[in-house]
């Protein structure tokens, strides 16, 4: 077993990496000192293939564990669903102490998280993720919430778990393409933070994809300590956890104007991440081999780079980024790399290179 640990004063916590974690979890929450009463909140496809050994391991550690389901899929990020996790907490008689267990991908996590964070003025949670991007992105770094009509994640909270358990054997049932959408965000790591890790994902890819235990817990490890180290600097994003949005004002752009429907997160942003590329290499000097580099590697692991959207769809999509959330005074600000493993924040994008930048191949006439 891996352990990264995150270091934030008295809210520090471990993330744990390995294989057969679930069936350990009683034993890791004793170690908290957590108190008796605790519930699992879970999703309808997840619940069915994991909650059982994770309520027999709490069940037998002493735990009088209680289970909530959810529906999957991002509409189960919602006030709604939230409302119904709330009274079914209360029908359950969660007390202060007790305790919530997230069990599932990212909208588990984002959903059970905020859940914790608001029941009784918050209550101790864990963190178990079972999606390729759960464990090294959403689980970690305590960001929660939930969606509204109006936008995605418009209400939340920054509110950290008290333990990250990754199990690595849960990814085995992951379908192939929610896979290969966590590796998106695997690669960005490399970009904006290692270079060396960058390689190495070139290099190992094949073996990444297969699934291979090895490869797959020392590459989640790294993503994890680069997001705690990270989330160490800049919990609340006053600046440096920026970064890890590169890619993202594109990628979450094409999200939203095609209605959270055609592309995964992943996907998004591994559209998103080459087009930044691109701007980079026009505005930091990134060389074009490197953007080359990026862009093979996203489509090695079986990834789209490249839009070719008509003149409407274009519009649509810049006046969509900046509504993004993280457009301050209508100014868009971009995270650009200036050579693979190192990202800067903040950069402002001339309206026409921006416009160059997310349909680069070159249109033909009359189409
Ligand atoms: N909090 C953060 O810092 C942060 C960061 C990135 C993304 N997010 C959020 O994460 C969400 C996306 O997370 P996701 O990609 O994990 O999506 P998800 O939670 O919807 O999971 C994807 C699908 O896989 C299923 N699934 C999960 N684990 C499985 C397993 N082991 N076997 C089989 N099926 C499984 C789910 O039921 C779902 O259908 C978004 O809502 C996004 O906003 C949050
Ligand atoms: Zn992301």
């Amino acid at each position: 077993m891996r352990i990264v640990k995150v270091p934030l004063g008295n809210r520090s916590y471990d993330i744990k990496i390995g294989t057969g974690l679930l069936a350990r979890i009683g034993r890791e929450c004793a170690h908290l000192g957590l108190s008796r009463r605790c519930t699992i909140i879970s999703d309808r496809h997840v619940a069915p293939r994991y909650a059982t050994v994770v309520r027999e391991a709490l069940a037998s550690a002493g735990f009088a564990p209680g289970l909530i389901t959810i529906p999957a899929g991002e509409t189960a990020k919602s006030l709604k669903v939230l409302a119904s996790c709330y009274d079914q907490l209360a029908a359950q008689r969660l007390e202060r102490k007790s305790f919530i267990v997230a069990l599932g991908g990212g909208v588990v996590g984002d959903l059970a998280g905020f859940v914790a964070a608001t029941y009784l003025r918050g209550l101790p949670f864990i963190q178990v993720p079972t999606t390729l991007l759960a464990q090294v992105d959403s689980s970690v770094g305590g960001k929660v919430g939930l969606n509204l009509k109006a936008g995605k994640n418009l209400v939340g909270a920054f509110y950290q778990p008290r333990l990250v358990l990754c199990d690595l054997a849960t990814l085995a049932s992951l379908p192939m393409r929610e896979y290969r959408a966590g590796l998106g965000e695997v690669i960005k790591y490399g970009i904006i933070y290692d270079g060396r890790l960058f390689g190495r994902l070139e290099r190992d890819l094949p073996k990444l994809l297969r699934r291979g235990p090895r490869t797959l817990a020392a590459v989640v490890a790294r993503c994890c300590e680069i997001k705690a180290e990270v989330v160490r600097q800049d919990e609340t994003e006053s600046g440096l956890r920026a970064i890890l949005n590169f890619g993202h004002t594109i990628g979450h752009a094409l999200e939203a104007i095609s209605h959270y429907g055609k592309y995964l997160h992943g996907e998004a942003i591994a559209i998103g991440q080459v087009a930044a590329a691109k701007l980079s290499a026009q505005l930091l000097g990134l060389p074009a081999s490197e953007v080359q580099r990026i862009e093979r590697l996203f489509q090695r692991a079986g990834l789209p780079t490249r839009l070719n959207l008509n003149a409407p769809a274009k519009r649509k999509l810049l006046a969509a980024m900046t509504l993004d959330k993280k457009v301050s005074a209508g100014e868009i600000k971009f995270v650009l790399a200036r050579r693979i493993g190192a990202a800067e924040f903040g950069h402002q994008i001339p309206a026409a290179l921006l416009a160059g930048a997310i349909n680069p191949q070159p249109s033909t006439r009359n189409r």
